[in-house]
C-alpha cells in the first residue's frame, strides 16, 4: 500500500531536518539531492494530477491550487535569473499574457533564485523587453517546486531547472508537457496554438491535424463510431478515408 521508496525519502527528509541545526548546509544538500533522485524515480505523466504546493512568488506567496481559481495553468521553468534567452522568454510571456487570459490560462513562471534576484530581474526585463513582468515568478531556490515537477535534469544541470512547460487543465490534471534545454528559448505562439487545441479537444470529440491552428478543419476522434458522430454532428463530415473524417472547426469562441 505504501510505496517503500516514498516511506524512506520521508524518512531521510525527517533525519535531514532533525539533526539540520547542527549540520545545516550538508543536511539541505542531502535533502535536495535525494529529492531530486525521487522526482525522476516518479515522474509525472499526462493525466496526472499537477502536484500542489506552497510558493513565495513576485506577486506574494501562493498556494498553486488556490492561485489557479478555478482556470487552466501554464507552469514554466527558467534555468536562472539575469541569463539573456529566459530574458527574451518572460517579455515575450508578458506580451502575450491577454492572449492567455482570452483563453481563461493563468500563467507562472519559475526560476531556481531568490525573490530579491527575481525583483532586480524584472527591471531589467522591463527595460530590455519593453513589457513589464504582468504575472507571478516563483522564488525556488531550494528547489522544492522544481524537484516536484521534475524540473532539474542532472545530466543538463544538477542546480537548474531546464525549460520545462505544463499545461494545467482547469480539473488540475496534466495536459501537455514539453521540456527544452536552457540553449533553446521556447516559442509561446505555439503554446497557445496547443492551449486552443488542448481546450477543443476537452469539449469536443474531435482531434486536431498536422499544423492545426484555431478555426483550421478538425477530425473526429477514431473512437467515434460513424452513427454516434452523426449524432453530435449533424451536418457531416469529409470522409478522405473512412478513418479521416473531417469536419469544420465546432466554435468555442474565445
Ligand atoms: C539563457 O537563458 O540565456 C541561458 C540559460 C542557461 C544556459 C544557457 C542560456
Amino acid at each position: 500500500m505504501y510505496d517503500p521508496g516514498i516511506l524512506a525519502i520521508a524518512f531521510i527528509n525527517i533525519i535531514a531536518w532533525r539533526v539540520s541545526s547542527t549540520c545545516p548546509i550538508y543536511c539541505l544538500l542531502i535533502t535536495k539531492y535525494l529529492n531530486v533522485i525521487e522526482s525522476h524515480r516518479m515522474s509525472l505523466q499526462l493525466g496526472d494530477a499537477a502536484p500542489d504546493f506552497h510558493a513565495d512568488t513576485t506577486e506574494g506567496r501562493i498556494r498553486f491550487y488556490d492561485w489557479m481559481n478555478g482556470a487552466w495553468a501554464v507552469l514554466f521553468s527558467h534555468p536562472k535569473d539575469f541569463t539573456p534567452v529566459c530574458t527574451t522568454e518572460l517579455g515575450e510571456v508578458a506580451r502575450l499574457k491577454s492572449r492567455f487570459d482570452r483563453r481563461n490560462v493563468k500563467v507562472i513562471g519559475l526560476s531556481v533564485d531568490p525573490l530579491d534576484a527575481h525583483k532586480r530581474w524584472a527591471s531589467d526585463i522591463k527595460e530590455t523587453q519593453g513589457y513589464s513582468m504582468n504575472f507571478p515568478l516563483i522564488a525556488d531556490d531550494d528547489l522544492r517546486v522544481s524537484t516536484l515537477y521534475g524540473m532539474i535534469h542532472p545530466n543538463a544541470d544538477a542546480a537548474e531547472t531546464v525549460r520545462a512547460v505544463f499545461v494545467i487543465g482547469a480539473d488540475k490534471r496534466i495536459k501537455l508537457m514539453i521540456t527544452y534545454p536552457a540553449t533553446t528559448g521556447r516559442n509561446f505562439e505555439e503554446i497557445l496554438r496547443v492551449i486552443d487545441s488542448l481546450q477543443l479537444t476537452a469539449d469536443f470529440d474531435v482531434a486536431t491535424p498536422v499544423n492545426w491552428s484555431y478555426g483550421d478543419d478538425v477530425i473526429i476522434i477514431p473512437a467515434l463510431s460513424d452513427e454516434q458522430a452523426r449524432e453530435q454532428f449533424p451536418a457531416g463530415w469529409d470522409s478522405v478515408r473512412p478513418y479521416i473524417r473531417v469536419i469544420h472547426q465546432p466554435s468555442r469562441g474565445h
